[in-house]
C-alpha cells in the first residue's frame, strides 16, 4: 500500500472518490501498509462487497518485486477464510498473471484429506479482474500458472499424507497416477528388480521396514527434443533414523524426508502438462528408513548399483544411499545435466536457516545457474561449496567409503559423498531442501504449515530455459 508517502492503495480499479474512502477507513482502524499486514473494514458507501480486506505489500518504491508480489497475494488469501466469492485486481502483464495464478493458488492451499469432519475453509475459486479485452496470451499465462500451482500443490499433499498411509509402494503408486493421461512412461522396480540391478543402497536402507523399497522412473521424451536432463529425488517415506535411531521430539516431522521425491514427480507432472520441448527423466528412490529385526546395522559394508563399496557408519545417514543408486542410473543414460534434490542434512538448516536450498555441484558455472534458476522461479537458493579436503573425512578402513564424514560442513560432506557417484565428465547439480521442504512455523505469503512443494517452480524452470536453449 504505501509509497513512502503514507498509506496508499497500490493496483485497484476503484474511482479516486472511493479509493480515497477506504484509505481513510484502512489508516483509521491502524493500517500502515507494511509487508504482511493484514486490516479488515467495512465496505464503504459506492461499494458492493461485504468485506474490505487490506493487505500490506510495504514500500512499493523501495523493496517490491515479483516475490513480494506474490507474498501479499498469498496473505491476501489466506485472509479469505470463510468467504466463498473473492475478486483480486491484479497486473494485466503476461509475466505476472501466471504469478499472481500460482501465487493466488498456492496461497489457498489447504490439507484437509485426513478430517472427519473438516472442510477447507479458504476460497476454492478466485476471480482475477484484468481490463478488457483479455487475450489469449493472458489466458495462456493463466493456464501455465495453473498447471504450476497443480504440481506444486500435488507434491504438498504427498508431502503431507501421514507416513502410514504413504509407504514406499503407495508412493511409487502416486507417481504413475500423477502421470496419468500424460505422454509420461513411468517404470517401477520392485524388490527383486532392484536386487537384479545391484541397489545396494535403496535395499540396505529399506531392509528394516516391513514395507520395502521402490525406485521409480519416469520419462518424458516429447520428438525433436535434443536437450535431455534427469532429475533425481530422495524419497525415504518415513525417516527414523534406522538403527541410529533419531530423538522423539518432531521426528513426526520425517515423514517429509520423501519431498525430493515428491518435487520430481510434480515437476515431470508439470513439464509434461506443459509439453515443454526437453526430455526429462525423474527418478525416484524410495524406501522407509526403520529399526526392523532385519535392518542394516552401522559397520555394515553395502554394494550400490555402480560397484561402489560403502561402510554404513550411521544408518540416519540413510538419503545418500539411496541416491547413490539411483544417480548411477541416471548417470549411466548420460543426460546433459543430472539434478538431485533430498532433504538430505540437518545441517543444511543450521548453515542455510529454514528457507534457503543449499546449491552444489561438480561444475561451477552450472552450479550457479540452477541457483540463479531458482531465483528466477521465486525460490531461495544458495551456492555452496565443495570443499576438496571432506573428501579426507569419509575415508574408511573397510570399504571404499564410509557414509558420514566430520560433522562440520554436514551438508558439504554428504554432497561429496553424492560426487562420488557421478561419472567424470556429467555434469551434476545437488538441492540439499531440508529446511524449504517442509514449513513447520506459522504460514507466511503464500507458504503453509507442513509441506511446501519446494524445487517445483525452479525445475519447472530450469526446464523451460534449457528447451528454450
Ligand atoms: N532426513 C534427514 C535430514 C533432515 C533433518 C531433513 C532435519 C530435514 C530436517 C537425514 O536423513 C539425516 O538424518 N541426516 C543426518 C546425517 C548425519 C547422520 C550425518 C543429519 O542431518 O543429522
Ligand atoms: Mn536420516
Ligand atoms: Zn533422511
Amino acid at each position: 500500500m504505501p509509497n513512502g508517502k503514507g498509506l496508499e492503495l497500490a493496483g485497484h480499479g476503484f474511482t479516486p472518490a472511493v479509493a480515497r474512502k477506504i484509505t481513510d477507513a484502512l489508516a483509521a482502524i491502524g493500517a500502515t501498509g507494511k509487508s504482511g499486514e493484514i486490516t479488515k473494514v467495512a465496505p464503504v458507501t459506492g461499494m458492493k462487497a461485504k468485506i474490505i480486506i487490506g493487505v500490506g505489500v510495504g514500500n512499493l518504491n523501495k523493496d517490491f518485486d515479483a516475490e513480494a508480489l506474490r507474498r501479499a497475494q498469498g496473505n491476501a488469501i489466506r485472509a479469505c477464510a470463510g468467504l466463498r466469492k473473492v475478486a483480486v485486481v491484479v497486473s494485466p502483464s503476461v509475466e505476472l498473471l501466471r504469478e499472481s495464478t500460482v501465487a493466488l493458488r498456492l496461497g489457498a492451499y489447504e490439507f484437509t484429506s485426513f478430517k472427519s469432519k473438516g472442510k477447507a475453509t479458504l476460497p476454492s475459486s478466485v476471480v482475477m479482474l484484468v481490463p478488457a479485452p483479455v487475450t489469449a496470451e493472458q489466458r495462456a499465462s493463466v493456464d501455465e500458472g495453473n498447471v504450476i500451482a497443480d504440481s506444486v500443490n500435488l507434491v504438498r499433499d504427498l508431502v503431507n499424507t501421514p507416513p502410514n498411509a504413504l509407504p514406499p509402494a503407495a508412493l511409487a503408486n502416486a507417481a504413475k497416477d500423477a502421470m496419468t493421461g500424460l505422454p509420461v512412461k513411468v517404470t517401477i522396480w520392485d524388490e527383486k528388480a532392484l536386487k537384479r540391478d545391484g541397489c545396494g543402497g535403496i535395499l540396505a536402507v529399506g531392509q528394516g521396514s516391513a514395507n520395502p523399497p521402490r525406485l521409480v522412473k519416469m520419462e518424458y521424451a516429447p520428438k525433436g527434443a535434443t536437450a535431455r536432463i534427469a532429475l533425481v529425488g530422495k524419497g525415504i517415506t518415513f525417516d527414523t533414523g534406522g538403527i541410529s535411531i533419531k530423538p522423539a521430539a518432531n521426528m513426526d516431522e520425517m515423514k517429509s524426508d520423501m519431498a525430493g521425491a515428491a518435487a520430481v514427480i510434480g515437476a515431470l507432472q508439470a513439464i509434461a502438462r506443459l509439453g515443454l520441448n526437453i526430455a526429462v527423466t525423474g527418478w525416484t528412490a524410495i524406501a522407509e528408513n526403520m529399526p526392523g529385526g532385519n535392518a542394516q546395522r552401522p559397520g555394515d559394508v553395502l554394494t550400490t548399483m555402480s560397484g561402489t563399496t560403502v561402510e554404513v557408519l550411521n544408518t540416519d545417514a540413510e538419503g545418500r544411499l539411496v541416491l547413490a543408486d539411483a544417480l548411477g542410473l541416471a548417470a549411466a543414460e548420460k543426460p546433459d545435466l543430472i539434478v538431485d534434490v533430498a532433504t538430505l542434512t540437518g545441517a543444511a538448516v543450521v548453515a542455510l536457516g529454514a528457507r534457503t536450498s543449499g546449491v552444489m555441484g561438480n561444475v561451477d558455472a552450472v552450479r550457479d545457474e540452477v541457483a540463479a534458476v531458482a531465483g528466477r522461479a521465486g525460490e531461495t537458493m544458495w551456492a555452496m561449496p565443495l570443499p576438496e579436503e571432506l573428501r579426507a573425512t569419509l575415508e574408511s578402513p573397510t570399504a571404499d567409503i564410509a557414509n558420514i564424514g566430520d560433522r562440520a560442513g554436514g551438508m558439504l560432506s554428504a554432497a561429496v559423498f553424492l560426487r562420488e557417484f557421478i561419472p567424470t565428465g556429467q555434469p551434476w547439480v545437488h538441492l540439499d531442501i531440508a529446511g524449504p521442504a517442509y514449513n513447520s512455523k506459522a504460514p507466511y505469503g503464500y507458504t503453509p504449515k507442513g509441506g511446501t512443494g519446494a524445487a517445483v517452480r525452479t525445475f519447472v524452470r530450469l526446464a523451460q530455459e534449457r528447451a528454450a536453449g
